[in-house]
Parts: C-alpha cells; structure tokens; sequence
C-alpha cells in the first residue's frame, strides 16, 4: 500500500471502514474486566478510547469549520451530535487521570455511536472532491483510528490480554551485511513534489549534509541483544550515563522488563511466556536501553535524518512490519514547521519525546512510510520498539 496518503473516493472509504473493522475486533472481544484497564501510563479505558476514535472523526470531519479561541484552542463551530462532548473525549482537554472518573457510555451504546458517526462521516465524503484540502480530515481521521489501533494492541501486550486476532509475531529478514551509505546533501521530509496527506511535522522538506556512515541492514534481533544482556551489560555503569542512568536505577532487573530466565530465556507475548526467538526483533525496550546496547557494541544509533537517507537510498535496508526504531535524535521541528489543524499532534511534543522511525508488526500497513515521523519518551517500553546500530 505505497500511496495510502493519496486515498480518495471509494477507496477511502474502505479504508477507514477497514481501519473501524480493525478497531471493533480489537477490542469487543475483550470482556468487561478487561476494559476495566487499571489507571497507569501508556494505556487508556478501552470504553474511553473508543470513544475518543469517534468524537475524533466527528469533531474534524462533521463539526467544522474550526477557528482559536482565546486561550489557543481549537474550537469546532458545530455542536456534537454524535460522539459525545469536547469536555470528555478531546484527549487535550481530559487528563489521562481523569479518564477513568469520567462518565463514560456502555459497550452497546460505544458501539451504536461508533456506527453513526462512520456512517455520517462516509457520507459526508461522497460529497467531496478528491483535493487533497477537501480529503485532509477524512485522511487525518484514518490515520488517527490507525494509530489508536496499534495502542490498543499494546494494551493488550501491557496487560496480558490475548493478543489480538490475526496478529502475528514480527520476524526479521535472514541476517545482512551492514550498509556503507556515502556522505551526501540530502533532502530530508516531505517533497514538495508529493501529494497526498502530510503530517505537519513532516514538513517542510530541508537540504541536511550528511556525513558517510554505516547502518545496519535491519533492527537488532533478540539474539543479538541477549549477547549484551548476557554479558552483564544491565550492570555496567559505563554504559548507562547520565539520564539512562537515572533510568536504569529505577528498574529492578538486569534484562528487558518482557524477558525472564527460566532457566531458559523466555519472552512474554502478549498473554504468555514463550522462548526467547533469537530472529525475532529486540522489543519493548526503551531508548536507553537501545543506547546502552550501542555503547556496549561500541557503535551508536542512527539519527532520524540518516535512517530516512538510508530508507530512500538503499535497497538492502529493511525495514517496517517488525519494530519502531528508535532514533538518536530528539524530536523537533523542521525549519518552517507551521502547525497543522490538529495543532496538538505535534506541536506540544518537540524537544521532549524522541523520534522513532519505521513501522511495527502492529502497525497498520497505511502507517507505514518512510518519512513518517513516530514520538515517544525515552524511557517507554510498553511500544513496540527496538532499534538498529549505525556507526562511526
Ligand atoms: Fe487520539
């Protein structure tokens, strides 16, 4: 699905009902103790969750037009008709402690408002033409449910939940050599020459000098990353400075926080333990964890401007339907960045989070592009991510 970002029309449509068939199977199989989720970071109530897909949808596609108010918000000049109120499910405006004291509608009633609301905005889309301005909401809200999709994949994972249906366990192309990328003037972000949806912090493209490097062919495997673990690497300040260190004291273990040894190594999917495969992808590691490997390995991540060169540039670079990778690069914006509609996708984020690129297992294939820009904080390890190595 190279040109999901040029949906249009009919095939449009399909997708978000795709992307809604894929959120309904994610989560009614789930009983009730299960969407009952235990306050903590990272995960969400699943009945709020749900709910936010569709008031989502709603308030950008139904409710425009959109205008600032006073304090910098975005404000919709419709009412909500059929998701619920901005005071409940705008994720900006309810804290995420907040949700789970929030008034919140049943599964029978998320279940007739998830319907309403597809079916309003799908026909709200038969009425547009197939300009990227007039598509921009439709495609932002597949994207957005796309999104939650994978979250709520990692609830399940988080949990212990079964995993969900269909997913399979990512796996690793047979090992390759390394890749010598030349040093280059590259374009980095969205040609201007594209059309089709962009994200706003994948804009605007910019010239960057690159000096040559190597990269590795694809992520780490969980082989590779027990040689470190095994090797007493969790106990090693040296490889730990600074902030990782900070983190590192907070963990109780000397391993990933989803493996354990038992004699044999084993690691948790989703609901259960299984042996360590060593062709599967090092996952659910933090960014200090991927950063101690590389000092341990005595290289270092590759920065997210020469991921994207050498995703452009080189064939024999694999990546995506395995992990996000994590990169050594803060995420920030590009020079001329300007917020888009969504004014707090971005925005709030720079500075703080750390760029991922590439694309998970559960990551849905229109995700999947390699000048998407993916953000987390360093230290989570509830995602589904790993890395690869670049060096000098
Ligand atoms: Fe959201």
């Amino acid at each position: 699905m190279a040109e999901a970002r040029t949906l249009a029309g009919e095939a449009l449509a399909a997708a978000l009902r795709d992307s809604r068939e894929r959120t309904r199977a994610w989560t009614f199989d789930l009983d009730d103790a299960q969407w009952r989720v235990p306050q903590q970071a990272g995960v969400n109530l699943v009945a709020w969750e749900l709910a936010h897909v569709a008031w989502f949808a709603e308030f950008w596609i139904l409710r425009g037009p959109h205008a600032l108010d006073s304090a910098g918000r975005v404000r919709a000049a419709q009412p909500a008709r059929l998701a619920g109120p901005d005071a409940l499910f705008d994720s900006a405006r309810l804290a995420h402690i907040a949700r789970w004291a929030a008034p919140l509608p049943s599964r029978d009633e998320l279940g007739a408002r998830l319907d309403a609301q597809l079916d309003a905005c799908l026909e709200a889309l038969a009425k547009q033409d197939d300009s990227d301005e007039a598509l921009y909401f439709h495609r932002l809200a597949l994207f957005h449910e796309d999104m939650h999709g994978e979250a709520f994949a990692w609830l399940r994972a988080t949990l212990g939940y079964g995993p969900p249906a269909g997913l399979a366990p990512p796996r690793l192309a047979a090992a390759a050599p390394a890749i010598s990328v030349p040093g280059a003037q590259v374009r980095i972000g969205w040609p201007p020459a594209r059309s089709g949806f962009a994200f706003d912090n994948e804009l605007q493209d910019h010239p960057v000098e690159l000096a040559g490097f190597e990269i590795d062919a694809a992520p780490l495997t969980a082989g590779q990353y027990l040689r470190f673990v095994e090797s007493g690497g969790y106990d090693d300040p040296a490889f730990w400075p600074g902030e990782a260190g900070r983190w590192r004291a907070t963990q109780p273990r000397s391993h990933p926080a989803r493996w354990r040894r038992q004699p044999q190594w084993q690691v948790r999917w989703f609901g259960r333990w299984l042996p360590l495969d060593p062709e599967q992808p090092a996952m659910h590691l933090s960014a200090w964890e991927a950063e101690a490997y590389a000092r341990w390995a005595g290289r270092r991540l590759p920065t997210a401007d020469e991921w994207e060169h050498a995703a452009a540039s080189q064939p024999a670079f694999s990546w995506g339907h395995s992990v996000w990778e994590w990169t050594a690069s803060t995420f920030q914006p590009y020079p001329g960045f300007a917020a888009g509609p969504y004014r707090d996708y971005s925005a709030p984020w720079f500075g703080d989070h750390r760029e991922l690129r590439g694309g998970a297992f559960a990551t849905h294939e229109r995700l999947h592009d390699l000048r998407y820009r993916n953000f987390f904080q360093p230290d989570r390890c509830d995602v589904f991510a790993g890395f690869r190595t670049a060096a000098p």
